[in-house]
């Protein structure tokens, strides 16, 4: 039977009166249920340790939105043993199989994506569009590997070898292993689904260890994998703390690969970690690591200004900037400047502040050291440009943090060269839009960059000379979308992995060439 082609989950409209009644019924279903406490997965055994991982809103600090349990490395080392058994038997389920079990658990999450999305208002601390999308990705994520898994499985249909006369040939993606899959707090439902059923639908096992800010959310996704028939064993879910598991299995002999998402510095230490042999290991191991950017939009004096400044506000505050695209520069050209500027300053402040669950634009940012980390960058700014709005704390019960642009800022400057994962946005100036272009590209980083302007022959220019994984014209450099923005970036973002994409399941097979004489 054919599946119907891959579409984008839609997303809902809460000002329609039934969504936004159906959002809040689950608002409250999902806070009838905060405070309880969450096994490990580990083969078909639910352990519930000791020590567990208070998980917090962020939103209001005394509400704790359930107690995980958290793996010790003795724990791990059970898992990984699981893990490598169940792979044994899973990596000969056909991938057709393989695949109805991505598809099950994606209907099964369409069916109740309120509630998902309200778990992630109390957890991350996303209001009702960004949770809705981030529910959204995580169901298209399934829907599309699954797919592509087929495809893959195709492959001599897709990409036919060269003949040759006497030979059958055929190459096959085959699974690595078991992997270790790490995905970060800030699309804790998407990319957390994403990445581990892309390593699943491949026929390998893995090891899933959440964020330690966003366990909860990560453990609602196990049980409907569980709830859409997965055998035990090809998810152990292991939260834990990464120096003492995170290292422990990135440095096993048996680990095959890592799925990683986060930040530079810890990826680049998995990377380091994951390029010396174990004793008893036969294998590279693979590394998939989506890091840092410190992504931006430039601006020309021939672009629609209007347009521009309310891209250049969704992109840097959305979800209060916590987003590996979000869009913590802008380069505007002279002729312009002052009027862009103006123009963010008025869109900036009009943006509300408050409890997510209420639905408010901005809501808190991840955590108290994010909380510190992002006051301390907004008194570097103070030194490094001209404040323009914001500069501090805002009221609440919560990490919450007004949003702050600052103007005038060199290319050079620290908030324009580091990432800074918060609502804060460096505005920086160019006589031109080639210069603004090269302040672009002056940066380690290279995830998503924006182009706006109205002059196709700059356009041309941009497209080619903006070095980013994921450039847009005239449009924000959030909001990817699965299999159309297959995602990933260059140099210090990461192995441009291409979340989303045609190329992204290649990373967690390997091809086998078979050739038989006829
Ligand atoms: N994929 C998300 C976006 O494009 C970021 O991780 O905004």
């Amino acid at each position: 039977t054919q599946l119907p082609a891959f579409r984008n989950e839609p997303f809902t409209d809460f000002s329609l009166p039934g969504n936004k009644a159906a959002m809040e019924a689950a608002l409250a279903k999902v806070k009838a249920q905060l405070g309880r406490d969450y096994p490990l997965w580990i083969g078909p055994d639910k352990i519930m340790t000791e020590r567990r991982v208070e998980s917090v809103n962020p939103g209001d600090t005394d509400v704790v939105v359930g107690r995980v349990s958290m793996a010790s490395a003795e724990l791990a080392e059970r898992a990984m043993q699981q893990a490598a058994e169940a792979f044994e038997t899973w990596k000969k389920v056909p991938a057709r199989e393989r695949a109805a079990f991505l598809l099950r658990a994606a209907e099964l999450m369409r069916q109740r994506k309120h509630e998902f999305s309200a778990w992630m208002v109390y957890e991350a601390g996303k209001n009702w569009a960004e949770a809705d999308a981030d529910t959204a990705e995580a169901i298209d994520f399934m829907e599309y590997y699954a797919r592509e898994m087929i495809r893959l499985n195709e492959t001599n249909i897709h990409r036919p070898l060269t003949k040759v006369e006497g030979e059958d040939n055929r190459l096959a993606y085959i699974p690595l292993g078991v992997g270790i899959v790490i995905p970060p707090w800030n699309f804790p439902l998407a990319i957390t689904v994403g990445m581990t059923t892309a390593s699943i639908v491949c026929g390998n096992a893995v090891l899933l260890k959440p964020s330690s800010l966003t366990p909860v959310i990560a453990a609602k996704f196990v049980e409907l994998m569980a709830e859409a028939g997965l055998p035990a064993g090809v998810i152990q879910f292991v939260p834990g703390s990464g120096s003492e598991i995170g290292d422990y299995l990135t440095a096993h002999p048996k680990t095959r690969f890592i799925s990683f998402t986060g930040s530079k510095e810890v990826g680049l230490r998995i990377n380091e970690l994951a390029a010396r042999t174990a004793e008893g290991q036969i294998w590279i191991k693979r590394v998939v690591a989506e890091m840092g950017g410190k992504d931006g939009i430039v601006v020309d004096e021939t672009a629609d200004l209007e347009a521009a400044a309310k891209a250049i506000v969704a992109s840097a505050f959305g979800f209060q900037g916590q987003k590996c695209s979000a869009g913590s520069r802008a380069f505007v050209v002279d002729q312009v400047y002052d009027q862009v500027v103006e123009r963010v300053k008025q869109l900036t402040e009009a943006l509300a502040i408050g409890l997510p669950e209420k639905n408010y634009p901005v809501g808190p940012v991840a955590d108290r050291s994010a909380y510190r980390k992002i006051l301390d960058y907004i008194e570097v700014g103070r030194k490094e440009g001209r404040l323009i709005t914001g500069g501090g704390k805002a009221e609440g019960n919560g990490y919450y943090i007004r949003p702050t642009v600052f103007a005038d800022v060199g290319g050079r400057a620290r908030i324009m060269q580091e990432e800074i994962f918060g609502p804060v946005l460096a505005i920086g100036r160019a006589k031109d839009y080639r210069e603004a272009v090269r302040l672009y590209n002056d940066t380690e980083f290279g995830l998503t960059g924006s182009f706006f302007s109205g002059d196709e022959d700059r356009i041309s220019y941009a497209l080619e000379e903006m070095h980013c994984g994921n450039l847009y014209i005239n449009r924000k450099c959030t909001g990817a979308l699965v299999g159309a923005h297959p995602f990933g970036g260059f140099n210090m973002s990461g192995t441009d992995s291409k979340a989303g994409g045609h190329d992204y399941l290649l990373l967690f097979t390997q091809a086998k060439l078979t050739s038989r004489k006829t």
